[in-house]
């Protein structure tokens, strides 16, 4: 059986007054969820101290949505993984699109955030993902393959083992344009495959996530595929009950 996980990337949204109160209301919303469901919170750096403090004990487990690529020195307006850990945060996401768009993060960037990412006991949720255009022209499954061998391949098996994958198709972030459930499971499977051709049956606890316009209401046929083992939710995670809902649709 492998984990489920449904994880809340709050982007750059919320005060860190905000991001509390967030925070506290899933905290009071998950005695309504089965057990079974992992949750993890991802706010912005500012808010990751008073997070973790709220949400420990809790079994919700924090997040950063980055980390840096080197591990310390003159960097200036970067955050180290060491200093991330230090605050008892336990997973950071790398490769999000919105950082492989906007900032410029290649693979190369990757592998180092990766080897910073491990080196301080850290777990990663490695996003990956077409665009539109990709996915038109057919390409959607050869760009995944990419993303995860020019990065998910380079690690130590010990290292893949504490991997979070996210599949977040960039036509459906932020869009309100879900990738239907069907679409949703053959490129899941697809990934799985992808890794078990390098890891071999440890892929099959590889836990995968879906990400892009998931919603209360779009989660539960998501979820009910045999590939998708969760979500990485934006918008819906900005509201607790959302994101409760989210949880509850195993
Ligand atoms: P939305 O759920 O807002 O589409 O965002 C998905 C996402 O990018 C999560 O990382």
């Amino acid at each position: 059986m492998r984990k489920k996980i449904v994880a809340g990337n709050w982007k750059m949204n919320t005060t860190p007054v905000e991001g509390v109160e967030l925070a506290k209301g899933i905290v009071a919303g998950m005695r309504n969820v089965d057990k079974a469901v992992n949750f993890i919170i991802a706010p912005p750096f500012t808010h990751l101290s008073e997070v973790v403090k709220v949400t420990r004990g809790t079994g919700i487990a924090v997040s950063a949505q980055n980390c840096a690529a080197e591990a310390k020195g003159a960097y200036t307006g970067e955050v180290s993984a060491a200093m991330i850990a230090s605050l008892g945060v336990e997973y950071v996401i790398l490769g999000h699109s919105e950082r492989r768009q906007y900032y410029g993060e290649t693979s190369e960037t990757l592998n180092k955030k990766m080897v910073q990412v491990f080196a301080n006991n850290l777990q990663p949720i490695y996003c990956i993902g077409e665009m539109l255009e990709e996915r038109e022209a057919g390409k959607h499954f050869d760009v995944v393959k990419q993303q995860l061998e020019e990065v998910v391949f380079n690690l130590e098996p010990a290292q893949f083992e504490k991997t979070v994958i996210a599949y977040e198709p960039v036509w459906a972030i932020g869009t309100g344009k879900t990738a239907t459930a069907d679409q949703a499971q053959e490129m899941h499977a697809f990934i799985r495959e992808t890794l078990k051709s390098k890891f071999g049956e440890l892929a099959e606890q590889t836990v995968i996530l879906y990400g892009g316009s998931a919603k209360p209401d779009n989660a539960k046929e998501l979820f009910s595929k045999a590939d998708v083992d969760g979500g990485l939710i934006g918008g819906a995670a900005l509201k607790a009950a959302d994101f409760i809902a989210i949880g509850q649709s195993y």
